[in-house]
């Protein structure tokens, strides 16, 4: 090709790309349920006819429309959104597009197509006032921004100021720029929620997405997407300047149009001078918060945790009744709690001796933990003290936690997928703990009570970043909360040496757990615990013994099964140094076929948790104690 023909090829391109049309049909999320329909004609006749509706209101102009067909045995549910600076020929083609791209998850019974210029997902239960889900976020571009640091400073101070203004206006949309540094490079950004969620449900999707694109903020483009919202930036311009949305008004405290127009009369006198009262006493104690710390980022502090009231929190759990306690974990009470707008929360009353620094650390730590966004780990929502009484707010996981499908009522229940599936996503929770968030958070007990399910038997991890709470040095010794006996590190256990391979090697024990079904605790004979059989297995190559008998042996190869095994006898050896960082297992778990350069395992200590460690000495004595989970604080430290 001669150079002429390049250029000309060129300006077709640029004319392409800069010209009006562009429906923007590039995928950059999709999926299907795992479910399928049970009649699948008549979910099609049903599919059809929501698909019909939707394409009538687009038609006629709309960005954003909802259809419902609840007849027969299958229902369906779908919606569409269109980003609003395309043309509405422009939605309209995103929209065929993605109506022919759905079709391929037929028979599941729910689906979603994302592009960068319109989303469409449906499903055969009503979904229209989800805003957050697990498992769905965002990518970053392959290239990085030519001065990085103004970059990220201009991207982040953009997306913080999006996500405050978008929920407050009408129509949950957003199209906003920034200059980069003191050049003459500009990044572009757009925020969108679903129209049929409310301005809080707009907030907190806004709140996981922009925690999602966080990592990305280098990157000269970056989107994030939950099943609610829609966030995107670029380096370059993908809505026109006469499309920027002006959203200083939305980020002055009490400046939302949408509360202005609901509230009128002389009533809303009296209610918005509180408000405003409100807002400025929210603005100061967030100020002094900040001064307090210093050092910490201007967009962390955008999206603080939430001081609740103790009054409210009082009233959410009944008084903190019987019938609402969901349990007991190792920082406190655990309650179940509806709030006042309906959401549902779980409320931990923390019952340790903390001292006063912490007390005084304490709004600095929830502030910290509350920033930790991963779909495998417990959101923190907020606070409250009150006294020496300090609380924490936290998302409600409605299944229960992976020890009830191990050895509880629903023992058994989980196929071999799910567990590795359980086995994966922990590993990448913890690598997100230990790595990508910006202060490295050991976590210190994992067990399979502090993981919990979801919905899909997803895990979210729970209860990390609190023995942080905890006085240093001693944690390991003298309270009961950092570690449970057969899950903590030897070297931790009896050293109080403490590293992030701590947890290493606890995610090895509950690896060995859920794929035998078996308590890492429970003596098969004497002196025949888990981890001692499952090295005793490996050594003589006889670790396919060591799997669960219950799961289908047609369901997984030996491959895979003898990997998992050698991946959590990896992480349970006895040097800290050998064990694989949590990124590290990630990666081996997710390789095809067997261990690569077969590695080499060394033997674990064998620590029997039927004993109690005593004091410097490496392994145990064989004083009783009779309960075999016994915690650490049993241990007599020295
Ligand atoms: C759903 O249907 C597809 C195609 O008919 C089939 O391959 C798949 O196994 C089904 N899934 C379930 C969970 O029944
Ligand atoms: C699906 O439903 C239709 C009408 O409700 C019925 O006629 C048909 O037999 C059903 N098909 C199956 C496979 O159940
Ligand atoms: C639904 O629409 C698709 C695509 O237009 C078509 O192939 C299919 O036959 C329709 N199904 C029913 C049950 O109407
Ligand atoms: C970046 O991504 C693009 C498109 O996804 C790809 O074509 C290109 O090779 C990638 N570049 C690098 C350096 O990875
Ligand atoms: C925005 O600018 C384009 C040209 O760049 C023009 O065609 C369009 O009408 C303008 N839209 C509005 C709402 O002013």
């Amino acid at each position: 090709m001669n150079l002429e023909k390049l250029i000309i090829l060129a300006i077709i391109l640029a004319i392409l790309t800069l010209g009006e049309s562009d429906p923007e049909i590039v995928v950059i999320n999709q999926g299907g349920s795992q479910y399928n329909v049970t009649n699948l004609s008549d979910f099609n006749n049903n599919l059809n006819a929501t698909f019909a509706q939707l394409r009538d209101e687009l038609n006629a102009g709309k960005y954003f429309a909802t259809a419902e067909q609840p007849r027969g045995s299958d229902s369906a549910y779908s919606m569409v959104q269109c980003r609003k600076y395309l043309s509405s020929a422009d939605c309209i083609a995103c929209f065929t597009a993605a109506e022919s791209l759905i079709r391929k998850f037929s028979p599941a019974n729910g689906a979603r197509v994302v592009y960068l210029g319109c989303s469409l997902r449906y499903e055969s239960s009503n979904f229209f006032d989800q805003s957050t889900q697990e498992g769905r976020f965002g990518s970053c571009g392959n290239q990085t921004a030519s001065d990085a640091t103004a970059f990220q400073t201009a991207v982040s101070g953009l997306l913080a100021d999006l996500q405050v203004a978008t929920p407050k206006i009408n129509g949950f949309f957003a199209a906003s720029k920034r200059a980069v540094g003191e050049s003459s490079n500009e990044v572009y950004a757009i925020a969108q929620c679903v129209e049929s969620i409310s301005e809080s449900g707009c907030r907190d999707c806004l709140q996981v997405a922009y925690g999602n694109i966080n990592r990305c903020l280098t990157s000269t483009v970056g989107w994030a997407v939950d099943v609610g919202c829609f966030l995107r930036y670029s380096e370059s311009p993908f809505f026109a300047d006469n499309q920027t949305t002006d959203i200083t008004p939305f980020l002055k405290t009490g400046g939302s149009s949408k509360k202005k127009a609901i509230i009128g009369g002389t009533v809303a006198g009296g209610i918005s001078l509180l408000l405003t009262a409100l807002f400025v006493w929210l603005i100061l104690s967030r100020k002094r918060m900040i001064t307090q710390k210093g050092n910490i980022l201007d967009v962390t502090e955008l999206q603080g945790p939430i001081n609740y009231r103790y009054k409210d929190l009082v009233s959410a759990t009944r008084k903190f009744s019987e019938e609402n306690k969901l349990g007991e974990g190792g920082f406190g009470e655990i309650y179940k709690g509806a709030l006042n707008n309906g959401k549902v929360v779980a409320v931990k009353k923390l019952s340790i001796g903390l001292s006063r620094r912490i007390i005084s650390d304490f709004e600095n730590e929830v502030k910290l933990i509350s920033n930790v966004h991963h779909r495998n780990l417990v959101r923190l929502l907020g606070c409250c003290s009150k006294g020496p009484e300090l609380l924490l707010v936290y998302e409600f996981m409605a299944n229960s936690s992976l020890d009830k499908f191990l050895f509880g009522e629903r023992r058994g229940t989980l196929n071999w997928k799910q567990r590795y599936d359980i086995i994966l996503n922990t590993a990448r929770g913890l690598a997100y703990l230990h790595e990508d968030f910006h202060v490295c958070i050991i976590h210190r007990d994992i067990k399979p009570s502090n993981i919990l399910l979801d919905d899909d038997f997803q895990p979210k991890i729970a209860d990390f970043g609190l023995a942080r709470l905890l006085p240093d040095n001693q944690s390991h010794l003298s309270t009961k909360f950092a570690g449970t006996l057969g899950y903590t590190a030897p070297e931790y256990a009896i050293h109080g040496q403490l590293s992030e391979k701590v947890d290493t090697y606890s995610y090895g024990v509950v690896v060995l757990e859920i794929i035998s079904g078996k308590k890492s605790t429970e003596l098969k004979d004497t002196d025949d615990y888990l981890l001692k059989r499952a090295w005793k297995l490996y050594e003589n190559d006889l670790h396919l013994e060591l799997i669960d008998e219950s799961l289908d042996p047609n369901k997984y190869t030996q491959e895979e099964a003898k990997k998992v095994v050698e991946i959590a006898l990896m992480c349970t050896q006895a040097s800290a140094a050998s064990r694989p960082t949590m990124s590290e297992v990630v990666v081996l778990l997710r390789s095809k076929g067997s261990l690569e350069n077969k590695p080499i395992i060394t033997r674990p200590i064998f620590i029997d948790p039927e004993t109690r460690v005593r004091g410097e000495s490496s392994t145990s004595t064989t004083s009783s104690v009779s309960n075999a989970t016994a915690s650490i604080t049993d241990v007599s430290g020295r």
